[in-house]
């Protein structure tokens, strides 16, 4: 993790890896933006400008120059405010689907510079598989290779902010390496992460697994700790805090050792629900 910047953001060096959890957006035409949500996922969620789904189809309208005119419809299964950029998703499947339904047809890199400006991980969103992350998250290279890995996630009772995480960590590192901080690219080199990655080799990876954020999290969280153990005593091969947490994830063999793993893990009472989900190929896609 690198400096606090002028503009409130952290500068980062990470990998983003996609999971194959979904949640999906349809677009109808309509007289104005209208949104609406269903799913396992969408109680209290905002069906306004709060929603970033909902800014990102006015900022695309705004920078197309036209009338922002669609009915979205979000049936939401990731877990909100879990460190899983499911916010940043739906934005990036509200880009791809409002472009289609008004027939712009923008280039990648066009929508992809305004995914960079609704948020960090948008962009990732629009590209998915596994990339490494730099900037404050918006600038991309994707690593080859990567996929097929079998993951468990462990969803907790309640969300956690972001925003506080960040603080918290800013807090825990203290005012001179909050300004000091090592150039995250360079650390994220050096670490190993990439190659291990890229190499579809459960074990090496779960040898190279770390997450900056994680201490932050479990103390805003302290049963987090209590979540890994969990995961550790029941076999997985690594087990990390996703993004800002807390929403767990667990590194298994393989699929088989992935279903057994979510659930013995569910059956502790150790999170809200664990199950196994596939990695590293998903992205945001229109599918009709
Ligand atoms: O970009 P996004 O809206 O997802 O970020 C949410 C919050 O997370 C930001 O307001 C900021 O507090 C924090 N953040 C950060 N550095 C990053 C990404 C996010 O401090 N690189």
């Amino acid at each position: 993790m690198g400096p606090l910047r002028a503009d409130g953001y952290h500068e980062i060096g990470t990998v983003f890896h996609a999971l194959e959890l979904y949640d999906e957006l349809s677009a109808a035409p309509a007289e104005s933006l209208l949104l609406s949500m269903r799913g396992s996922e969408s109680a209290g969620l905002p069906t306004d400008r709060g929603n970033l789904a909902w800014r990102a189809a006015e900022l695309l309208a705004a920078h197309a120059g036209v009338p922002a005119r669609v009915e979205l419809t979000i049936d939401k299964h990731i877990p909100v405010a879990g460190g899983l950029a499911g916010g940043s998703a739906d934005a990036a499947a509200a880009l791809l689907a409002c472009d289609r339904l008004w027939g712009l047809g923008l280039p990648a890199g066009e929508l992809a510079t305004l995914a960079g400006r609704l948020g960090s991980d948008v962009a990732f969103a629009l590209v998915g598989g596994s990339a490494i992350g730099a900037g404050r998250g918006e600038r991309l290279r994707p690593i080859e290779g990567g996929a097929g890995f079998s993951w468990v996630l462990a969803v907790a009772h309640d969300g956690l902010s972001t925003p506080a995480v960040y603080a918290e960590l800013d807090r825990q590192r203290g005012p001179e390496l909050v300004r000091t901080a090592a150039d995250p690219a360079a650390a994220i080199a050096a670490s190993g992460l990439v190659e291990a990655v890229a190499s579809g080799d459960p074990g090496l990876l779960a040898s190279r697994l770390v997450n900056d954020l994680q201490p932050a999290a479990i103390t805003l969280a302290p049963y987090l700790a209590g979540t890994l153990a969990a995961g550790r005593d029941r076999g997985a091969l690594a087990g990390i805090v996703s993004g800002s947490g807390p929403t767990c994830a667990f590194l298994a063999r393989d699929e088989q050792h992935a279903r057994e793993l979510a659930r013995s893990l569910t059956a502790s009472g150790a999170c809200r629900r664990a199950y196994p989900v596939a990695g590293g190929r998903a992205r945001a896609t229109v599918l009709a």
